[in-house]
């Protein structure tokens, strides 16, 4: 296990491409209506990033992944792949993972979209939960917090909204790499020992569904989905440790993380 410190030159490169990931999830927002398919979508957000930004979609080839960003509807946990005929309709809910490559560092951030005005309340219910549940786990980081408390304080939240966490995806350290130490668990594990220092920078993402926690992998070999056929919720950021606390990265120009 090692957790690399970064130094303020790589913050700032990687502040850039947690950024441009934030800007597309911006951009996006005004498509996502009944009648487009999941694969406009994800075309729309590849040209802008190759285009507009420059950068590169890093979900794209990453262990033979075949699109540009994760689009994971309804019951579908995470790692959903596009379909031209795969067509939004009132009342689905949909996370978009956006993760850029760009200047050698990556961004990851995602966030929940309602299609329509027709959501049921408890699929409403669960995306708020489930962006609380990431911002009442950001707002206690700072350097010396044992990293276990991240997952305590989410499971603890989740489950006191009758919702469940679900354990076999967790989050991750993030910079020169995609994916690298530590792991972020989204529910209480042991305590590791490890605690937070300045310069640590890593995502908090977690997955919550409305029934049980346990989720199963399609044929398809990546698109994870609920055991029970219940909806489940993501919201993702990418968060530095800072000498008195923390900076969300992938933070949007519209959010604010409440104290
Ligand atoms: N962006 C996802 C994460 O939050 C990872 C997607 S990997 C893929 O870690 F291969 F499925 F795209
Ligand atoms: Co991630
Ligand atoms: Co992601």
């Amino acid at each position: 296990m090692k957790i690399s410190i970064k130094n303020s030159e790589e913050i700032k490169k990687i502040y850039k491409s947690c950024q441009l990931a934030a800007e597309v999830l911006e951009m996006i927002e005004s498509y996502i209506l009944p009648g487009i398919s999941t694969e406009e979508i994800n075309n729309i957000c590849h040209n802008y990033i190759t285009k507009i930004q420059k950068a590169k979609p890093a979900t794209l080839g990453y262990n033979g992944f075949p699109k540009s960003i994760c689009i994971s509807k309804n019951d579908i946990v995470c790692h959903g792949i596009s379909n031209k005929n795969d067509i939004l309709k009132q009342g689905d809910i949909i996370n978009i993972d956006v993760t850029i490559l760009y200047n050698n560092y990556f961004g990851d951030t995602s966030k929940m979209f309602f299609v329509g005005n027709k959501i049921s309340k408890k699929s409403q219910l669960l995306c708020l939960t489930a962006q609380k549940s990431l911002y009442k786990a950001i707002s206690i980081l700072k350097p010396g917090l044992r990293l276990y408390k991240i997952g305590k304080i989410i499971q603890k939240y989740v489950e006191k909204k009758n919702f469940s966490v679900v354990r076999n995806y967790c989050g991750h350290g993030i910079g020169k790499n995609f994916h690298e130490d530590p792991q972020i668990l989204h529910y209480k594990s042991y305590d590791y020992g490890i605690i937070l220092k300045p310069g640590m920078v890593f995502t908090i993402e977690p997955m919550i569904n409305i029934g049980h926690h346990e989720v199963y992998l399609s044929n398809d070999n990546w698109t994870v989905k609920t055991k029970d056929k219940t909806n489940s919720a993501q919201y993702e950021h990418t968060v530095l440790i800072t000498n008195l606390g923390y900076k969300v990265l992938t933070l949007r120009k519209e959010e604010k993380i409440p104290l």
